[in-house]
């Protein structure tokens, strides 16, 4: 038989071939401010018991991870029927899409926000309508709410506090979401431990609201890979049809269920990371010439003159942060993430070096403005 020559780029679904993959860089030996993670290390207790513990790695993990559902209903007072979890929320979002997006769906999204929602969207055939944030920063809940009016709509994704401006959004503004759009309506809180707002409470009054959480921030395990879905009982269980039966590792499942009992230990990590934000946001806010937007997170989104010169020049430095190129309305930015205090201190050295750098550079002698 004659060999047929076949190229696998010809089979593969046109969306794909659109798709630009999501790029993160890995540079172990930067000092990483780029992807808004806990800096510092796991509490020793936690670290001890976690490899102390007998894991039986020959077996497939609980598919239910029914141990680790019961610490998240203990954590969030959402009952474990209420409970999803997933290999990283990233894996939930397309979860969620996969359920209820589709050929011929749409999600309603709000630019600038987190990439995942649209790759998801795309990776599952589900069109994208985008309601862009008001000057690049607030909620426009006129025009979401105009958007949902399209049969078509089925999702809307809102980002609380938002990745990357690290806005809050009102929460009145959400729940009127949840009322009137008559949508599912997917809160992404994985910065909710540092902004100090939920709207878990709200589960029991509203079927159509799905809240995602993470571990991968404030707990410190990125690396792990683990997130969570809340919402009512009979909204978890569509989205449960979907997941791939043993999603979460037997090691990711047992660190989430320990890091829940260390919950003391990572609240002074949060309030040390809060702390440590707000020292970085006042002093880019003394550099001229630079633009800092509030925050509520563990990072900042700042515009200096010429943001791509800042990125070399800190990366020279040692320090890799992330370069969002051009935000809709905001315009080229940069986001760090705070590190540790020692880190920290370096950063904001480099920063007043650079500064200074460009301000000779254009020769200028007085106090620019913002
Ligand atoms: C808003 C938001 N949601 C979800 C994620 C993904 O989290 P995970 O590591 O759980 O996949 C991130 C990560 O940057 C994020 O910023």
């Amino acid at each position: 038989m004659e060999t047929v020559i076949c190229n696998p780029e010809s089979f593969v679904r046109a969306e794909v071939l659109r798709l630009v993959p999501y790029e993160a860089k890995h540079m172990p030996e930067c000092i990483k401010l780029d992807a808004n993670e806990n800096p510092f290390p796991w509490p020793a207790g936690m670290r001890e018991e976690l490899f102390s513990a007998k894991l039986m790695f020959n077996r497939y993990p609980d598919g239910m991870a029914q141990d680790l559902k019961t610490a998240i209903a203990t954590y969030t007072k959402i009952s474990t029927e209420g409970i999803l979890v997933g290999n990283g929320s990233d894996e939930l979002i397309q979860l969620i899409l996969l359920t209820f997006g589709g050929l011929g769906k749409a999600v309603i999204i709000h630019p600038p926000t987190f990439g995942m929602y649209q790759i998801s969207a795309h990776l599952t055939d589900t069109s994208v309508i985008e309601v862009p944030l008001l000057n690049g920063l607030d909620l426009d809940t006129e025009q979401i709410l105009k958007a949902a009016l399209s049969p078509d709509a089925q999702v809307v994704i809102i980002c609380n506090p938002n990745n990357p401006t690290g806005t809050q959004f009102p929460r009145e503004e959400i729940l009127q979401l949840v009322r009137e759009s008559g949508k599912i309506i997917v809160v992404d809180e994985a910065y909710a431990e540092f902004s100090e707002e939920t709207l878990i409470p709200e589960i029991e009054n509203y079927p159509n609201l799905v809240i995602l959480r993470t571990f991968s921030k404030s707990f410190g395990m990125a690396g792990l890979r683990l997130g969570y879905l809340l919402g009512q009982a009979e909204t978890i269980a569509l989205i449960n049809r979907v997941r791939p039966p043993f999603n979460v590792n037997l090691f990711s499942q047992k660190a989430g269920i320990l890091a829940l009992g260390y919950l003391s230990e990572y609240q002074e990590q949060i309030q040390c990371i809060k702390a440590e934000t707000q020292k970085l946001y006042e002093e880019l806010t003394r550099v001229p010439d630079v633009v800092v937007y509030p925050t509520t997170t563990n990072f900042i989104l700042f515009k200096p003159g010429d943001p791509d010169r800042w990125a070399a020049e800190l990366l020279k430095r040692g320090f890799l942060v992330r370069n969002m190129g051009a935000l809709p309305i905001l315009g080229k930015c940069l986001r760090i993430s705070a590190g540790l205090p020692e880190e920290n201190d370096s950063f904001m050295r480099a920063i007043r070096e650079i500064s200074l750098d460009t301000t000779v550079a254009q020769g200028i002698t007085g106090t620019a403005s913002v």
